[in-house]
């Protein structure tokens, strides 16, 4: 079996497209042993947030987390700056990652690209570094990613092959999987825009914790087409295509047996609508429950983040071992 690690970053509000295209994945590869999720917090200090904002986000990700399924006793399931050793790893990554290459990734040019002369962080440049350290901690097989963090599992393979060769056989090659099943949910307002959670244009987007109300108000202002016909075609008719997609997701049908049901695109929106509040009230039920016992959920953390120890650690120390850093004590 492989080992799968996958992570998100406590940054915007989680939301529907997080959870149909990635999250409820997560939940249908846990294996006891072999998952282990992480909720990235370091990496959301890239970003230079407020005093205070980073924990509520990252407790309010993780309770995300419990609330779709993600089971303490067959997953893994931590906060990244619980276990120090990911910030230690992430150094020993970036003296094996070369300049040139963190120069080259698509994120690190994106972002200073629109910076137009403000701040960026070097962590925005080493941050490739922590997300390899994330991967090879736990010797991962498998790392369930969007298309556009491909390129970042791409670097850590790298990374991690030259610091095998220098050093020995330390570090599992991971490779970057996307799930067949994952749907890619678009924007309701721009359909040919992936669902974002930064770029947060609020009509179109749903949130996970969203109340009903507002997401049956954002399915019915759904942009959709003028040609009134219920028919899935991404190209040609991207928003009912969006919409298509998104209740075969939330229901468990195929495409094609929604589209089959549905003639009138006001029909179809709140068919839609009502699936999808179904689909959320047990998790959004679940959150609310944990948010309102955080000790229970801190209780969750501390035994996720020593599991992760546990493995983290070993990694940790046949790295050193094998770069030959003087061992403490020894
Ligand atoms: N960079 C990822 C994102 O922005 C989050 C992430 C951090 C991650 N470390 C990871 C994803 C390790 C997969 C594996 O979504």
């Amino acid at each position: 079996m492989a080992r799968v690690f996958s992570a998100i970053k406590p940054t915007g509000d989680v939301h529907l497209g997080n959870y149909l295209g990635a999250l409820r994945n997560w939940v249908e590869a846990q294996r006891p042993g072999e998952s282990v999720y992480s909720v990235v917090d370091l990496h959301a200090f890239t970003t230079s947030p407020d005093a205070g904002e980073i924990g509520e986000r990252t407790m309010n990700v993780a309770a995300i987390l419990f609330a779709i399924g993600l089971d303490p006793d067959a997953s893994v399931v931590f906060v990244q700056s619980h276990v120090p050793e990911h910030s230690q790893l992430t150094w020993l990554m970036e003296c094996t990652a070369s300049f040139g290459e963190l120069s080259r990734m698509t994120q690190f040019k994106d972002r200073t690209a629109r910076a137009d002369g403000g701040f960026i962080s070097a962590g925005i440049f080493t941050y490739p570094a922590l997300m390899a350290a994330d991967i090879l901690l736990y010797d991962t097989d498998e790392v369930p990613v969007g298309d556009d963090q491909r390129q970042h599992v791409e670097i850590t393979r790298d990374i991690a092959e030259r610091f095998n060769t220098r050093y020995g056989e330390v570090f599992v090659i991971p490779r970057a999987v996307t799930p067949a099943a994952g749907a890619r949910i678009m924007d309701l307002q721009n359909p040919t825009a992936k669902m974002s959670k930064s770029e947060q244009s609020d009509a179109g987007f749903v949130g996970l914790l969203d109340p009903p109300d507002a997401i049956v108000k954002r399915f019915k202002r759904a942009v959709t087409d003028s040609d009134n016909e219920v028919r899935h075609d991404r190209e040609a008719k991207p928003g009912v295509s969006n919409l298509l997609e998104i209740l075969a997701a939330a229901t468990g049908q195929t495409i094609a047996s929604v589209a089959d049901e549905y003639e009138r695109y006001g029909d179809l929106k709140t068919a839609t609508a009502e699936a999808v509040v179904e689909l959320l009230r047990p998790i959004q039920e679940r959150h609310a429950e944990l948010m309102a016992d955080p000790g229970e959920l801190h209780r969750l953390l501390a035994h996720g983040a020593g599991l992760a120890r546990e493995r983290a650690g070993a990694t940790l120390e046949r790295a050193m071992r094998a770069v030959g850093f003087t061992p403490p004590g020894a």
